[in-house]
């Protein structure tokens, strides 16, 4: 289904080829102060055609506000924003229908929904679809800033096997964006890039890891049992397509630990409990603890691809060889690094809202 969330819920729709793709926005409290050119700005971190590292489909991704807001600020009413599709080529999935692409989402779509879903660019199984989480986490991100100064940052942490290790968040604030792909090492960044131009020109793709900060979360963020933090955060990440792994602070390691080296110690800092190291990525019991939130998401590498793979025809069960031909990212890591952190902002808007730490208006005209 297309809603998330209970109290900051967001509702998306739309397809890669149809009229535009969108989402509706109810819970956000009134009040708050929007800044659209930010919004506009974390659309063109995603927009594609980019760079020489990202699908060639020009789209300007214009923002549309349709309701919601007014006179600068949100008015407690759902907001409906959208943008419109406008560079679409469907030619190859108008020839192609009946030939699944190996690894996308064409085969399984078509047996749920009878082979009636709009499979152009992949329909409502498209990365394009993230364009909505993007213009939601925007908002969810001026929520959390202004309310409670939680700051998120996600970045490329890895690329086809070439990886960095895990940051601060201080060291590199700033440097995500100065280069294509998003990571905040320059000397691997280049790297990665040659990897991905030479995926590219071979006619394959690449996939990788982005890993996710969120500092000054307040502790006491997610509603056990079944409404755990990571919970929820797991399943929000998970709706964005290509995403095969999540990991919590130090996730799969935990694996070779013992519980002397696992366990975070507690001290007091300048007044505040902290823990000592942050294996457990910000999060016990499925709760916040205070601690930042880490999170790694693996991307696996985009499944259109030119080079040529054995399908079927869906109709009559004949073995094809298809080449997959369009407009594809030859890496899918660069652009889902503003949709990572947009959807960490929209569950965590939804929790502190949730746990009575927003309030249902957060500035009174006088
Ligand atoms: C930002 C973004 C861009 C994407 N671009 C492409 C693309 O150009 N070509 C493609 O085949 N898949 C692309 N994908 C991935 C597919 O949509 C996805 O692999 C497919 O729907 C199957 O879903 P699954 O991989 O989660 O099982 C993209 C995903 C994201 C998040």
């Amino acid at each position: 289904m297309n809603t998330l969330g209970t109290s900051f819920k967001i509702t998306t729709f739309g397809e890669s080829h149809g009229n535009c793709i969108g989402v509706v926005i109810d819970g956000c409290p009134a009040g708050l102060r929007i800044n659209v050119d930010h919004i506009q700005k974390e659309l063109d971190r995603r927009r594609p055609g980019q760079s020489s590292v990202t699908t060639s489909r020009s789209e300007t991704d214009t923002l549309e506000i349709l309701s919601g807001i007014f006179h600068g600020y949100t008015t407690g009413s759902p907001i409906c924003m959208i943008i419109p599709n406008k560079s679409t080529d469907s030619s190859f999935y108008e020839e192609n229908w009946m030939y699944p692409r190996p690894g996308h989402a064409d085969f399984t779509a078509y047996y749920k929904y009878g082979g009636f879903n709009d499979n152009r660019g992949g329909g409502m199984f498209s990365g394009r679809i993230t364009a909505s989480f993007v213009i939601a986490g925007a908002i969810a991100k001026q929520l959390l800033s202004e309310s409670l100064n939680i700051k998120i940052l996600a970045y490329t942490s890895s690329i086809g096997g070439i990886s960095i290790s895990p940051t601060n968040l201080t060291e590199i604030i700033g440097e995500v964006d100065q280069n294509i792909v998003r990571c905040p090492d320059p000397v691997k960044a280049k790297e990665m890039i040659n990897a991905i131009e030479k995926a590219k020109q071979e006619g394959d793709s690449l996939g990788g890891a982005i890993d996710c900060v969120a500092i000054n979360t307040p502790i006491g963020l997610g509603e056990p049992l079944f409404d755990t933090l990571e919970g929820d955060l797991a399943k929000a990440i998970f709706s964005i397509p290509a995403v095969k792994a999540i990991e919590f602070g130090a996730g799969t390691k935990f694996s070779q630990m013992k519980g002397s080296e696992a366990n975070d110690q507690y001290l007091v800092a300048n007044g505040i409990i902290k823990t000592s190291s942050n294996n457990s990525g910000g999060i016990l019991g499925g709760i916040s603890n205070g601690m930042p939130i880490i999170i790694k998401t693996t991307l696996k590498p985009t499944p259109s691809i030119r080079k040529h793979q054995n399908t079927i025809n869906i109709v009559n069960k004949n073995e094809k060889d298809l080449s997959t031909q369009g407009r594809h990212d030859p890496c899918i890591v660069p652009r889902a690094v503003p949709v990572i952190e947009a959807v960490v902002a929209i569950v965590l808007a939804d929790h502190a809202i949730k746990a009575g730490f927003i309030k249902h208006v957060l500035e009174k005209l006088e």
